[in-house]
């Protein structure tokens, strides 16, 4: 599997999200669903985008006991999506129960790229280095069957080396030059990604934000695959 540009539609509605891939012409770049599109549209954003020819990363961070995550799962994999995640704080047996019943790539979050590891110490009470946390989980992620992580580009290497090089990363937290962090914490360029190791990179608003759309989702592209 190459290395892609994943954009995240964090927007409230279908109307906003398709006037918004509107500005992207002809391409038809992978997209993240998250919680708010998702909550807002329900499955059939899902269908409508694929049906436009976009391969779709789910995320909707599923975290609760293994036979209710594992239930819910199933739905999911019935929506057809090419990618979805679990955190991986639920453990391995919902992580496992997750695996189980979808068909898809399926990925752990470690640790948001929202937070630092002082709040991970002083408010998670995880009394480790992130490194530490996010190679654990990536670990245990791989254990429950999982096809790799979402972590911040800055861990991707500690994560292809304890979990093998096939073992996917999944880094949001990206950042053009010059774009202002925002409430991202762990970030990066696109080319800075790649050069860590990245897989893929989620990249939200410094496309979706930026005056010229397609421009920055080329300049994303042409930095993090060439
Ligand atoms: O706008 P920005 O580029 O910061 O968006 C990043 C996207 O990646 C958001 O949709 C956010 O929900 C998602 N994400 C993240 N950190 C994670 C997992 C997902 O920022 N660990």
């Amino acid at each position: 599997m190459g290395r892609d540009v994943i954009i995240a539609c964090d927007f409230p509605n279908a109307e906003e999200t398709l006037s918004f891939l509107a500005k992207l012409g002809d391409e038809r770049p992978y997209l993240k669903i998250g919680m708010e599109l998702f909550n807002a549209e329900g499955p059939a954003i899902v269908k409508k985008l694929k049906d436009r020819g976009h391969r779709i990363f789910l995320v909707l961070k599923l975290h609760d006991i293994p036979n209710t995550v594992g239930r819910a799962m199933k739905v999911l994999d019935g929506l057809d999506v090419d990618m979805c995640n679990v955190h991986a704080a639920g453990a391995k047996a919902m992580m496992r129960a997750a695996s189980d019943n979808f068909r898809g790539t399926l990925l752990g979050v470690t640790q948001l790229t929202s937070t630092s590891e002082e709040v991970m110490r002083s408010e998670i009470l995880i009394e480790r280095t992130m490194k530490e946390v996010v190679a654990e989980y990536g670990i245990n992620c791989k254990a429950a069957g999982l096809n790799g992580v979402v972590c911040s580009p800055l861990e991707a290497a500690a994560i292809h080396e304890r979990c093998g090089h096939d073992f996917l990363t999944v880094t949001p937290g990206i950042r053009l030059e010059g774009d202002a962090a925002g409430d991202q914490k762990r970030i990066t360029t696109p080319s800075q990604a790649k050069e860590l190791g990245s897989d893929y990179i989620v990249v939200g608003r410094s496309i979706t934000a930026a005056d010229d759309p397609l421009t920055a989702y080329r300049k994303c592209r042409k930095e993090f695959i060439g």
